[in-house]
């Protein structure tokens, strides 16, 4: 039935349609800024935040190919807000907090409702992607909210039980309530470090 709603179907001129336009402006955005953002993170030393701003631009990259290929040719106009703040001003905390907002209301919220539009207009295989879509971005959102929180309480290399860490920089896994203070694989300092809980944590 969704193959043939697929093949006969056309996306042209349906909210659908714009939904899916959307969606890949908002994802080529994010790719592009959370590369931005994880230049700014590795500067400040928060190489694990680095990381994670990286792995999400290459999930949004993904998304956004993946709604490209839901458009028919057909120019279409898009909305949508951008954050236009100042990347040489501004923190890693909030660039975490401009990530966080675009994760919810750009990302999940949006891809909720899109899902709905898209079952409502008959394009259920469309509905599925933004529905498994937004559990991605919920990832993205609550792995952003934690490293936010353990930036403002001082605990990105802290655990109050022995955890492992694994060295980002040449892969040695340490197990402690802290990362050592300098790798002894390359010896490069512990910030270049990522608690392996925090798979953990953001799924919970
Ligand atoms: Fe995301
Ligand atoms: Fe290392």
């Amino acid at each position: 039935m969704s193959k043939t709603s697929k093949t006969t179907k056309s996306i042209k001129g349906t909210r659908t349609e714009q939904n899916v336009v959307n969606a890949f402006m908002a994802e080529s955005q994010a790719y592009t800024r959370y590369m931005f953002y994880a230049s700014a993170a590795d500067k400040e030393n928060y190489f694990p935040v680095g990381m994670a701003f990286r792995q999400s631009a290459e999930n949004e990259k993904r998304h956004a190919k993946v709604f490209l290929k839901m458009l028919e040719n057909n120019e279409v106009k898009c909305t949508g807000m951008v954050d236009a703040g100042f990347l040489k001003d501004r923190t890693t905390v909030e660039n975490l907090e401009c990530a966080i907002k675009e994760e919810s209301v750009d990302g999940y919220i949006f891809y909720t409702e899109a899902a709905k539009v898209a079952r409502e207009e008959g394009f259920d295989e469309i509905a599925t992607h933004f529905e498994a879509i937004a559990t991605v971005e919920k990832f993205h959102h609550d792995r952003f909210v934690t490293y936010k929180e353990q930036i403002e309480a001082g605990t990105v290399w802290k655990r109050d039980h022995v955890i492992k860490w694994q060295c980002l920089v040449c892969g040695y896994i340490h197990e402690g309530k802290t990362p050592p203070q300098v790798c002894p694989g390359c010896d490069h300092p512990y910030q270049h470090y990522y608690a392996m809980d925090m798979a953990q944590d953001v799924e919970s």
